[in-house]
């Protein structure tokens, strides 16, 4: 307590403060502070310090800043935070936090799962909490801002640190060399992760292929492959209905001979259907072999599925009906799984409303309410807010937002995520590639943050120009 404070506070609920400081000081949104008074007023009037959070600030007077903060906690004598302590007070001296204050806020979170550093904290690194990844986490940004890289480094980290599986549905194959380390294995973290049990599934691999099994649909789901309402189309949804129980049903070369021997209207016009679908040409089904959902019974540690590369343009959303529709019908065995969906307008925007669609989009919004206590905790990238259907987005208690210039989106964030302060998601306009703004469960604090170098390779990146081979 030598030196001048940077500036003064008070706080009258000892929740929020307000500040005045001079122009020159270091403070920004967002930045972390301490805060030292005089002590319980009435007591020994011992000094006090406690811990805060910067909300917004601005010029009060031409070489005065005003602004507010949140308190974080009392500072013990011991070094811990105690967060679970913060008191009002008539005046307090702030300073800006150095590096050792701040890193007690992620040490009193127990935040450990590290995905970068801190913007303007030069030596503290920005983690995570991992076990809030058990609410569901909206990961939005537009194309370009680094999305699908920073879900990458999470997805690392999440593997490294924690036991919990995870599915990644991938539209554009960015995931498919998740098991390839970019650097020899040195680390213990590269040597977990080496160890870790990742498989990948793409369509028409010889050997991990992506299928899903026609017969193990719900009805419901079956219909809406086939485009059946069950009113409108009640004579073709009744021979579906009659055809599930037989053998032949089984194999999809089976199905359509067997409707047309049938002699029945209703079953032949469901034959057409199917030919005129081209459903029998589907390198989705499964027939014999090993399916999806198979695989992601024995949990594996991470199970890619490559979405982009089938022929038919419905196919993977065959594959996400029958692995959403797998783990609602066994959400009572309560094992948890990370579902992760990069580019989530692909199966649940709001606007789309053929049946297939529909369906998908329809368990993702079951997932949304009701999936929590189950241990089914989505994990959705986007580019904006409303191109995922609204009952899904305002289930997220997590955010991560990065480059977004649409005030329009972003004020659209602000009402959804209200734990989000506002002077930080103003932000995100400039916010360059791999920036992002965490807040909600999952951060110790809403914190700007550049997301660290991924562990493995991309899938999906830039083809690169071939270049000439050095001389020599
Ligand atoms: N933090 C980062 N560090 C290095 N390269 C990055 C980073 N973030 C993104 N990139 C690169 O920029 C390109 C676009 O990033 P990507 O994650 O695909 O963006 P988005 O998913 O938001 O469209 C990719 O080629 C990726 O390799
Ligand atoms: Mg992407």
């Amino acid at each position: 307590m030598t030196s001048a404070p940077d500036g003064v506070a008070t706080s009258l609920d000892g929740r929020q403060f307000r500040f005045r400081t001079p122009v020159e000081t270091p403070f920004v949104p967002g930045g972390f502070v301490t805060l030292r008074d005089g002590g319980a007023a009435g007591g020994a009037a011992e000094a006090r310090e406690q811990l805060g959070q910067v909300d917004d600030l601005d010029f009060d007077g031409d070489d005065t800043l005003a602004g507010t903060g949140k308190l974080l906690g009392e500072r013990r004598a011991d070094g811990s935070l105690d967060t679970g302590a913060t008191h009002p007070f008539a005046w307090a001296a702030v300073d800006a936090a150095d590096d050792e204050a701040v890193e007690l806020v992620f040490r009193a979170a127990r935040a450990t799962l590290d995905v970068g550093s801190l913007i303007g904290v030069d030596n503290v690194r920005a983690r995570l909490l991992t076990h809030r990844f058990n609410r569901h986490t909206f990961w939005c940004g537009q194309s370009g801002s680094g999305k699908t890289y920073a879900l990458g480094v999470l997805l690392e980290q999440l593997l490294v640190d924690t036991e919990l599986p995870m599915v990644i549905f991938d539209p554009n194959g960015d995931f498919v060399r998740l098991r390839e380390l970019r650097t020899v294995v040195d680390t213990e973290a590269e040597r977990t992760l080496a160890g870790k049990d990742i498989r990948v599934l793409r369509p028409g691999d010889s050997e991990n292929p992506l299928l899903a099994r026609f017969i193990d649909f719900p009805m419901r789901s079956k219909a809406a492959v086939l485009r059946l309402d069950p009113i409108e189309d009640r004579a073709e949804y009744n021979a579906l209905v009659h055809l599930d129980v037989r053998e032949e049903a089984r194999r999809p070369d089976g199905i359509v001979p067997a409707l047309l021997a049938s002699g029945d209207p209703a079953a032949e016009a469901l034959a057409r259907r199917i030919e005129n679908l081209r459903l029998i040409d589907w390198e989705v089904w499964a027939e014999g072999r090993e399916a999806v959902t198979d695989i992601l019974d024995d949990r594996p540690d991470a199970t890619v599925l490559d979405l982009g590369g089938f022929a038919y343009p419905d196919e993977h959303l065959v594959v996400a009906l029958a692995v959403l529709d797998d783990l609602w019908a066994k959400r009572e065995s309560r094992r948890p799984l990370l579902i992760v969906i990069d580019e989530a307008h692909n199966l649940c925007s709001p606007d789309d409303d053929r049946p297939l669609q529909r369906a998908v989009r329809e368990r993702i919004i079951q997932i949304a309410a009701e999936g929590r206590k189950f241990g089914l905790w989505l994990l959705l990238s986007t580019q904006r807010p409303s191109k995922v259907h609204p009952n899904i987005v305002s289930q997220c208690d997590n955010l991560a937002l990065m480059r977004m210039s649409s005030p329009l989106d972003l004020e659209e964030l602000g009402t959804i995520f209200g734990f989000a302060p506002p002077s930080l998601l103003a932000h995100a306009p400039s916010f360059r590639q791999g920036e992002a703004l965490l807040a909600g469960g999952f951060a110790p604090a809403p914190m700007l943050v550049k997301v660290r170098d991924r562990l493995t390779e991309e899938g999906g990146a830039d083809v690169r120009v071939p270049l000439r081979n050095p001389a020599g």
